[in-house]
């Protein structure tokens, strides 16, 4: 948007990564997602990119007029959570 100073819009809020660095990212040479990712660590916190990954393709749409169709080469993973099996036997005993 013109006129409009977007850049310290979040776009990874477990990594703190802010369109900005995005931006950075791509003017540094970063033409893949992974690459961006690589250097920023965009989508790599805690929720592994299943908030963030949509306004990291949208960044990364806008900024390079890359197809959104090309970036199927970053995996995300499911975000977990370590258990202890104490916890995890427990919770066979109490199932609230
Ligand atoms: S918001 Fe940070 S990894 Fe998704």
């Amino acid at each position: 948007m013109e006129g409009v100073d977007d850049s310290n819009m979040i776009i990874c809020r477990c990594e703190e990564v802010l369109l900005r660095d995005i931006i950075t990212s791509i003017q540094n040479g970063a033409e893949t997602l992974k690459a961006i990712k690589m250097e920023t660590r965009a989508g790599m916190g805690i929720c592994q990119g299943r908030t963030c990954r949509v306004l990291l393709e949208q960044a990364m749409t806008f900024y390079t007029n890359i197809d959104i169709r090309e970036f199927n080469n970053v995996s995300y993973k499911n975000p977990v959570r370590p258990i202890s099996l104490a916890d995890l036997s427990q919770s066979r005993k109490d199932p609230s």
